[in-house]
């Protein structure tokens, strides 16, 4: 009776200590479970899962790696690299700084990296450490086959992941949470750039980037 007594002490004790992550904890455990159409825990739902396949079922025809800007827990990339050709490289960029279940950036790297191993190992994935902003500064490869915008849900943020490839013209350029309820900053900058010329798979939307309006608009 007393050891019960004193577990039920330390587990309050814990609970009051941690409170601020808690509520957080609760409030994203809520936000998923009243979302599950749009995301599964930050990850694609089944609806969205099609327009994944066909984004790289477009980049197959072109040279150069996949971009997944945004990879989490690595669901999408696990799922981009099983659908694209084995040789074509899949580069994963997240600086981990955001996960559904408020884990500490270095327990998140550590998950998504146990997550990725056979991917990493097998695969011809490799996970770039950092943010997109430093991605995109530092990278000297070829010409993407396609980016994979799922990151800073932010305005300014997906305007500046869209711009890059555009910018380098990229062929397919996709992204997640085009929703108009949940994420309009992402439908903002999506339609600021691609007016109606993009595709919608659920959430999921599919641009060319060499099209001809994403270079006016950009030139403009
Ligand atoms: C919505 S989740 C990605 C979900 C993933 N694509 C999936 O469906 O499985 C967003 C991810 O982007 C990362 N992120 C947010 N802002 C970032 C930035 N500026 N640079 C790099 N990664 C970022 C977060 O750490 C998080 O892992």
């Amino acid at each position: 009776m007393r050891g019960k007594i004193k577990r039920g002490w330390k587990t309050a004790r814990a609970l009051w200590k941690n409170r601020r992550i808690l509520v957080d904890v609760v409030q994203s455990h809520v936000f998923f479970l009243e979302n599950r159409d749009v995301s599964v825990w930050g990850g694609i739902s089944e609806t969205d899962e099609r327009g994944v396949r066909e984004a790289v079922g477009r980049a197959a025809e072109f040279d150069g790696p996949i971009v997944e800007i945004g990879a989490l827990f690595g669901w999408t990339t696990q799922l981009i690299a099983s659908l694209k050709r084995p040789e074509k490289e899949l580069i994963a960029v997240d600086n981990f700084c955001w996960n559904p279940f408020f884990l500490p950036p270095d327990d998140h790297r550590v998950i998504t990296r146990r997550t990725l191993h056979y991917c990493l190992k097998h695969c011809n994935v490799r996970i770039f450490d950092g943010t997109a902003r430093e991605f995109y500064g530092s990278y000297r490869g070829p010409t993407p086959s396609m980016v994979f915008i799922d990151a800073d849900h932010s305005y300014e943020a997906t305007r500046s992941d869209i711009t890059w490839a555009c910018d380098h013209e990229v062929p397919v350029i996709a992204g997640h949470d085009y929703h108009s309820g949940l994420h309009r900053a992402v439908v903002r900058a999506v339609d600021e750039q691609f007016r109606n010329d993009f595709e919608l798979f659920g959430s999921v939307w599919i641009a060319n980037g060499r099209g001809e309006r994403a270079r006016t608009a950009l030139a403009a």
